[in-house]
């Protein structure tokens, strides 16, 4: 059977109280609605359709980015009517149809798939979940058969529903045209005016299906309305990614200081230590370390590298084996050959470190003029001296040695010595004849 979704993100996301819609804001690096529609495709799900409200360009822009269809609910009737105007986007599609919040970043294939079996025993499914605190999550009223009777709504629910502790997780699964039929028969008389998806099931009824409740996990369908349960959303994701790691053979002293990107790749026996960040796009190999208070974003470290303490790996760094990055040093879109090291407070941009070759303290790569980027090359074994100034584009020979201390203006043969500073000077007793005149002076004025 095929599968299609619609996900809900037209919502205003007003306790978010933020420019940015809600959907768009981010847990790990990624938005929610990625985290949403990966999980989506993870559990077989080829069509996705985006609900979007008007001004909702963005996340229209977003959508496409992850192969989704939008369509734009143009006022923000509630979710059943925000469901339904993805109708028309659907209308050649007959299989499964699963609907979505756009809120719930933590949910995850298996949880999808659950929801999807549940549908298949009476045509309607939805998910539910107990919660430790039901706070003002829709209430799911269960039937003695086990089906569900109905949700209730917070606003909408007196004192002894609002009671019931299993809550409407807001993902649910139906035949696509039934759905959108049930759907375009919702009302809103509510507590507040809108149209609720939640009624759906009662439309159902009437029809002869039954909605099958799937009790899954709080944590998987934990819904994003404020930026604390956003910071509360984060931190589950990172327990979460932190149990995986040290499962899969990572080390790690301190995991509850360690945050990852939603996809970083780390294989076993790497060894992190605390308060190490990851931005997207990193990947570290086998047995490399990653020393304290270390960001890395965009990069890749191979085996047996040691990054850090206090090392910063920006987009396109690409770290050899064995290669030692140290404090304070950034690298960008740079290559480090197998064994090279920059230990000490050191720019390397837009550059090429051949195998083995030292990077004094202090030296940067003069790599942006204001216009434009350029490149540095540096041979393999070469050695640049502390302080030194690479004013690229400049290529350093294999083998070669740069003076402590040089700008380094033009190529460096193979096996050279390039030395750019002024000359030392040096004056035999100056110094002593220097205090000596001073100190008259200051007596004669006296
Ligand atoms: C909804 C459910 C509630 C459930 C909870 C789970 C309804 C009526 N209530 O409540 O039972 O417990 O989710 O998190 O469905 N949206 C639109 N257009 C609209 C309104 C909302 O696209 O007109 C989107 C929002 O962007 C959001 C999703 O639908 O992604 C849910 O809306 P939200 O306002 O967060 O609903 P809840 O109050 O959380
Ligand atoms: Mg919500």
């Amino acid at each position: 059977m095929s599968k299609a979704a619609i996900i809900l993100a037209a919502g205003q996301g007003t306790r978010m109280k933020s420019a940015l819609p809600k959907v768009l804001h981010r847990i790990a690096g990624l938005p929610l609605l990625g985290h949403v529609a990966a999980a989506l495709k993870g559990a077989g799900v080829e069509r996705i359709v985006v609900v979007t409200s008007a001004a909702g360009e963005d996340v229209r822009t977003y959508a496409r980015t992850l192969g989704a269809q939008s369509v734009i609910q143009q006022e923000q009737l509630g979710t059943g009517h925000a469901a339904a105007c993805a109708r028309e986007a659907l209308k050649d599609f007959s299989g499964t149809l699963l609907i979505v919040n756009g809120d719930m970043p933590l949910v995850t294939s298996a949880t999808i798939a659950e929801c999807l079996k549940a549908q298949t025993h009476t045509g309607l499914a939805l998910l539910a979940f107990e919660a430790a605190d039901p706070a003002q999550y829709g209430r799911v009223l269960r039937g003695a058969d086990g089906f569900l009777e109905r949700i209730v709504e917070y606003k909408d629910a007196r004192a002894a529903e609002r009671a019931v502790t299993l809550c409407n997780a807001g993902c649910y699964a139906a035949d696509a045209q039934n759905f959108f039929r049930w759907a375009a028969a919702l009302k809103n008389d509510n507590a507040q005016k809108e149209y609720y998806l939640t009624d759906v099931p009662v439309l159902a009824r009437a029809d002869g299906v039954e909605c099958a409740i799937a009790v899954t996990d709080e944590v998987s369908v934990s819904g994003v309305n404020s930026r604390a349960e956003l910071a509360e959303a984060e931190s589950k994701f990172q327990s979460r990614v932190r149990t995986r790691m040290l499962k899969d053979g990572v080390t790690m002293t301190a995991p509850q200081t360690v945050f990852f990107a939603h996809d970083t790749v780390v294989e076993n026996d790497v060894e992190i230590e605390p308060f190490v960040v990851f931005g997207p796009g990193v990947a570290i190999k086998s047995g490399a370390r990653l020393r304290s208070h270390s960001h890395l974003e965009g990069a890749t470290v191979a085996s047996g590298a040691i990054i850090g303490p206090f090392a910063r790996l920006r987009p396109g760094a690409k770290i050899g084996e064995d290669a030692h990055i140290g404090n304070f040093v950034e690298v960008k879109n740079t290559v480090i050959g197998k064994g090279a090291k920059a230990n000490h407070l050191t720019y390397l941009g837009d550059a090429r470190i051949g195998e083995g070759a030292n990077i004094g303290a202090g030296t940067i790569t003069c790599n942006y003029d204001g216009f434009t980027k350029s490149v540095t090359e540096i041979g393999a074994r070469a050695f640049i001296g502390s302080d030194t100034a690479l004013v690229a584009p400049v290529k350093i020979g294999e083998g070669a040695i740069t003076g402590a201390g040089s700008v380094i203006t033009q190529d460096v043969a193979a096996d050279a010595l390039a030395i750019a500073r002024g000359a030392q000077v040096e004056k035999t007793g100056w110094a002593k004849d220097f205090r000596a005149r001073q100190q008259a002076a200051k007596k004669e004025n006296k």
